[in-house]
């Protein structure tokens, strides 16, 4: 197999996926597994969970098109997020999808096609920061951008528009908060604020969404198990999980621990300063964000009795001077063609960063009966006419 290649461990997709069901089948059998498309959206992955029963939650009119390409029908995706385009939004109510209102256009929409439907609609909360631990959660002095505020006067509002609507409303809450941490502790705050939202409005939940940005599959971190118990613990307080669904919405639980890039070192040589290392993967491709420093990785080479070095920067494949992947320290000098292999990147890597420079590489899948290729890597042709 050419590097660069992505490779999908299904035995440790399974155990994702499997963790979050058993999780969710003890603790509250009322309950949707969603997986959250924009993490990792590979057709292969996405049909691969639809056949093992799980939703597909998405964030766009793309995403929506694609999870019912992949298979997926109306009632089984969550349609979130504040982009969503008109005929998009009559579908999903047509077709009874979990539709989580983000924005005024979307209480516009509602109003103008949700009367006659059976719609199964929430409303996604602007939790108020203040809420968590600091240490747990960005954003502290501006707040989150997503969601109708309590304390703005706007979730109320929301809530208003869709009791005027439907005399027996089928009213969700959806709360999903990006922290830095995925503590547990966020998904206790988050599951208090609700109650408290409950309370205080008197609302029936016909389901109550907590998102995603859990762990999973990551030894020595919690587990679908311990989250799903501690926002329990909570919601119970106040809410019947045999009358509210439980809706969760993990992405990089569900694909980040599953997946390895595969690179070769196509070049060694020294600066005045520094032993550099080029090879065929990029930052691109690991963290499009460009701000990871640190990953879980493996070395291979055909000879390990070289002496280790004090210090090699690997760089990736792109003509950009910071594309500097990571420094590693005290290890085998890296000669061509030894591999470096990273493990657990299969979250926010291989459908997020672009075309630049060289294409999409190879994704393959190994399953108990081999190794499948389920993505080419992207030619000059397909580049050529995707662009023109
Ligand atoms: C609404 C929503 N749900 C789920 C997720 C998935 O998060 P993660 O991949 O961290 O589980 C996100 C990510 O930002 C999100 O915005």
């Amino acid at each position: 197999m050419k590097t660069p290649y992505f490779l999908i461990s299904e035995e440790k997709l399974n155990a994702n996926v499997e963790d979050f069901k058993k999780a969710l089948q003890d603790l509250w059998p009322n309950s949707t597994l969603a997986y959250s498309v924009k993490t990792n959206s590979l057709p292969w992955l996405l049909q691969y969970l639809r056949d093992t029963d799980v939703f597909a939650e998405v964030v766009s009119d793309e995403e929506y098109q694609l999870a019912r390409l992949c298979g997926y029908s109306d009632d089984r995706i969550v349609f979130n997020g504040p982009i969503k385009g008109e005929e998009t939004f009559q579908q999903a109510l047509l077709g009874k999808a979990v539709i989580n209102l983000d924005s005024v256009k979307d209480l516009e929409y509602l109003k103008k096609y949700g009367k006659d439907t059976e719609a199964c609609v929430g409303i996604r909360v602007n939790v108020n920061p203040k809420v968590f631990d600091s240490k747990d959660i960005g954003y502290e002095e501006d707040g989150f951008r997503f969601g109708f505020s309590e304390e703005a006067g706007d979730f109320a509002k929301a809530l208003n528009c869709i009791q005027n609507l439907y005399s027996s409303p089928n009213i969700g809450i959806h709360l999903h908060c990006n922290s830095i941490t995925r503590s547990v502790n966020v998904y206790i705050a988050l599951a208090k604020y609700a109650v408290e939202l409950v309370r205080k409005y008197g609302i029936k939940l016909s389901f109550i969404d907590m998102g995603g940005g859990y762990f999973g599959g990551v030894e020595g971190k919690p587990t679908p198990y311990d989250y799903i118990s501690a926002i329990k613990n909570e919601l119970m307080k106040e809410i019947n999980p045999n009358e509210t669904r439980l809706i969760v919405e993990p992405g990089s639980a569900i694909i980040g621990s599953a997946v390895d890039l595969y690179t070769s070192v196509l070049d060694v040589k020294d600066t005045n300063c520094s032993r550099i290392v080029t090879t065929d993967g990029s930052r691109v491709y690991v963290d499009p964000l460009w701000a990871k420093t640190r990953y879980m990785y493996s070395l291979q080479s055909a000879d390990f009795n070289r002496v280790p070095l004090d210090k090699q920067i690997v760089c990736g494949y792109t003509c950009m001077d910071h594309d500097r992947i990571m420094i590693i320290k005290n290890e085998t000098e890296l000669h061509v063609e030894d591999k470096i292999i990273y493990h657990r990147i299969g979250a926010y890597s291989m459908t997020f960063g672009g075309m630049f420079i060289r294409y999409y590489p190879d994704v393959y899948v190994k399953l108990n009966n081999g190794i499948h290729k389920v993505r080419n890597r992207v030619s000059v042709e397909d580049y050529y006419k995707i662009n023109s």
